[in-house]
């Protein structure tokens, strides 16, 4: 039985597997079982911001000498070192890290502090959004998850896009009325095409919250680790989160983990008997992982943003200039790219042609696609794959 045989009698999947069967990978490109190289631009969907194969952090996991498991009761010297960076890394006054898996943990955990600590249970989120696929995350994501799982999943206010001032006054009153634990979003919403809120709608969002007493969830585990071209897209916003998801670029792909990251305050809340507990949230190789890859981000900081904002510039110019069959609307911070046509298939269309072509990256839908390169593509690198898409528009 060949792989595709096996994998479709023995994997559950949402979809059928696309036909690519992926047996190594290297710096800007997965390669397949049959030799082809394909360069990605879609890097895990927002996973691999330093690229795949990355010499400092293969070595650190390579060399790694610990225990192979720690239960999550013990000390373990290097959770306290992973959490002491992200607190220092992290906006406003985030300093405490809860362990998880990855990223729909990491919103599960969020949600549970949220209605720990203000003793509500109601949340705002947009409309269309995708914070993971546990039923919390679900009841925050898009409204479709509903035509599912029905009555399952709890009670939540999604705001409509655009995110601007009619959009902010619909936050106010929602939350005026004080029974609103938590407000959860991507400061850059990767799962919407890459849509920009405006300046004014998180400023007043965020007074609100204040105001009203309700968390302000910021989940950057799309967004996080250099993808907008800050470390974290909050920041563009000057937010101040009283929690943070983090998950994807924070290993990199060199290993699997999430963290929920929040005020001393809200981890307060969380400090009762069996409040949260994984298994194999953050394992020791994972940590390892993550310290690897966090300090080679820290290392070259500046000279990674400096190049995700150049090639920003690039990628923009590029895509402006090439001819697509239908009028494109381009939206992109840093190395996050959103390209949505009106008629409903024919960014589909495109991604399998480039696919074919030697590019992989993704729709969002039918009518978007999506690019998410490493934040350290070089030019030449970056025309190529662009080279490629212009001749599948
Ligand atoms: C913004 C956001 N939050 C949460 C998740 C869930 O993360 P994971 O797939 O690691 O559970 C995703 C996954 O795509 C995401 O994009």
């Amino acid at each position: 039985m060949n792989t595709a045989h096996k994998d479709k009698r023995y994997v559950g999947r949402d979809l059928p597997a696309m036909l690519l069967n992926i047996t190594g990978s290297e710096g800007n490109y997965l390669i397949a079982a049959d030799g082809k190289r394909y360069l990605d631009f879609m890097m895990g969907w927002c996973v691999g911001n330093i690229g795949w194969g990355n010499k400092e952090v293969k070595k650190r996991l390579r060399n790694y000498k610990g225990p192979d498991y720690v239960n999550p009761g013990y000390l373990y010297a290097p959770w306290a070192e992973l959490a002491e960076l992200l607190s220092k890394i992290t906006p406003g006054k985030l300093s405490k890290s809860f362990r998880a898996t990855g990223g729909t943990e990491a919103v599960e955990i969020a949600l549970q502090a949220a209605m720990s600590h203000t003793k509500r249970h109601k949340f705002i989120s947009i409309e269309g959004s995708y914070h993971g696929h546990s039923i919390g995350a679900m009841s925050v994501g898009a409204s479709y998850f509903r035509d599912w799982y029905k009555n399952l999943l709890f009670h939540c206010h999604k705001i409509k896009p655009p995110l601007d001032a009619e959009a902010a006054a619909k936050v106010e009153k929602l939350l005026a009325k004080g029974d609103i634990a938590a407000l959860i979003m991507e400061p850059v919403i990767c799962n919407l095409g890459v849509l920009i809120p405006e300046k004014e709608f998180m400023r007043r969002v965020q007074q609100a919250c204040k105001k009203y007493g309700t968390l302000l969830v910021m989940d950057e585990v799309a967004t996080g680790f250099g993808r907008t071209g800050k470390l974290f897209a909050s920041e563009y916003y000057k937010l101040q989160p009283d929690i943070m998801c983090l998950a994807k670029g924070i290993t990199g792909g060199y290993g699997g983990l999430g963290a929920t990251i929040m005020t001393e305050k809200v981890a307060k809340s969380m400090e009762f008997d069996f409040s949260f507990y994984s298994t194999f949230g953050w394992h020791p190789l994972a940590v390892e992982a993550a310290t690897a890859n966090i300090k080679f981000l820290l290392k070259n900081k500046n000279k990674i943003l400096r190049n995700t904002l150049r090639m920003e510039k690039y990628f923009v110019d590029r895509l402006k200039k090439m001819h697509f069959r239908y009028p494109a609307e381009i939206r992109i911070k840093g190395l996050a790219i959103g390209v949505e046509f009106k008629d409903p298939n024919y960014a589909a269309e495109i991604t399998e042609k480039c696919m074919h072509s030697g590019l992989l990256f993704s729709t969002l839908g039918s009518n978007t696609f999506t690019l998410f390169p490493t934040l350290t593509i070089d030019k030449k690198t970056a025309k190529a794959g662009l080279d490629i898409l212009e001749k599948c528009v």
